[in-house]
């Protein structure tokens, strides 16, 4: 058996420690991995937080953890991997839908996908997981300390490709973005958009002296604790990674004419919000602006996201690694649930 952290889904703060069966011996094209460090983002306080989640069919506890950097063990036949090899895992598991076939469960249209530690499958707080090789991906030896942060970068990544591929339908090149929020998310958008070439501006809540605002500096970006409103827009691309979703509206009032905008860090808020429609309607239509939701990254953006990861620390290096205020380990799981406001991201050491 193997020790693991787990919640009860839809029950707030029932974190707990608890025993599943060892990984099994790797099949044909599986592999059985070693877990090293798994991430905390703000989906797992949300899941902590009793606001969703849900067990594997037949279980009463969901195992979390779902940014994971891991060591292959052992592969079963077929498999290119090698034990020693540093391996990111992704989260999603496909139904079978046209876009999960073409690799693209990320797009899954019957919703009826796994998602490791958040949706009907377990996740990576335990000690080895056996998986098929397809859904990891490898990470370069030197990229072994920021490898966790592949997860949630390829998140990123996938959101902005898709705004480039939308903006396909015109010429566009876009010079300035903004980002709100400075939560890890918010940072890893910024980084990664300053390495597409574009001016950057941050905006969110934390004073301008704090520990974020100063990592954003290191990398030119512009880190704003109120936004202006300049007629006609600023922006030819807003990524939304606040958890706040009353700043959409301040979002889409800063794009230019023919922008695009993506909100992915509003979380599982559902409370309504009443707003007028018909402004936004109209401004939407007569600046020809899109607004998209992003969830989730496919293979594609894990290798990108190894690409992006080595570019980052040739330019700026050790800037992601600063991003880490915390690593703990397994055993004091439960500290890291405290998190602090400097906190900006926290992984578990869960091997060495
Ligand atoms: C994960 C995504 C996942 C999403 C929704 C995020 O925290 O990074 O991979 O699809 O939560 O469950
Ligand atoms: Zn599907």
């Amino acid at each position: 058996m193997q020790q693991s952290v787990a919640i009860t889904p839809g029950r707030a703060n029932s974190t707990r420690f608890v025993e599943i069966p060892d990984a099994p011996a790797p099949g044909s094209g599986e592999v059985r991995v070693r877990v090293l460090d798994v991430g905390i983002d703000g989906t797992d306080m949300e899941l902590i937080a009793g606001h969703f989640g849900s067990p594997p069919p037949g279980s009463e506890f969901l195992v979390i953890g779902h940014e994971c950097l891991g060591v292959i063990e052992q592969t079963g036949a077929g498999v290119a991997l090698r034990p020693g090899d540093f391996v990111a895992a992704m989260v999603r598991r496909p139904d079978d839908c046209a876009n999960c076939r073409a690799g693209s469960s990320d797009l899954c249209t019957t919703m009826k996908y796994t998602e490791r530690g958040i949706t009907s499958a377990h996740g990576f707080l335990t000690s080895h997981y056996t998986d098929r090789a397809e859904f990891v991906v490898r990470i370069p030896p030197e990229l072994r300390s920021i490898g966790v942060m592949t997860e949630p970068w390829s998140v990123a990544a996938k959101a902005q490709r898709h705004a480039w591929e939308i903006q396909r339908r015109m010429i566009w090149s876009p010079t300035r973005a903004l980002v709100m929020g400075a939560g890890s998310l918010g940072l890893l958008a910024a980084f990664l958009l300053r390495l597409r070439g574009l001016e950057v501006s941050v905006f969110s809540r934390e004073p301008a002296d704090s520990s974020r605002a100063k990592l954003l500096e290191c990398a030119g970006v512009r880190y704003l604790t109120s936004l202006e409103s300049k007629p006609g827009g600023e922006y030819d691309f807003v990524f939304e990674a606040t958890g706040a979703p009353q700043l959409v509206i301040a979002g889409l009032e800063r794009l230019r004419a023919s922008g695009v905008m993506v909100v992915l860090g509003t979380g599982h808020d559902r409370e309504p919000r009443p707003l007028a429609l018909g402004p936004i309607a109209t401004r939407l239509m007569i600046n020809n602006q899109v607004l998209f939701g992003s969830v989730n990254s496919n293979r594609r953006d894990f290798e990108q996201t190894v690409v992006d990861l080595g570019e980052m620390e040739r330019r700026w290096p050790g800037l992601i690694g600063a991003m880490f205020t915390r690593r703990a380990p397994f055993a004091r799981f439960a500290d890291v649930l405290q998190r602090g406001e400097e906190d900006i991201k926290v992984a578990i050491e869960v091997g060495a």
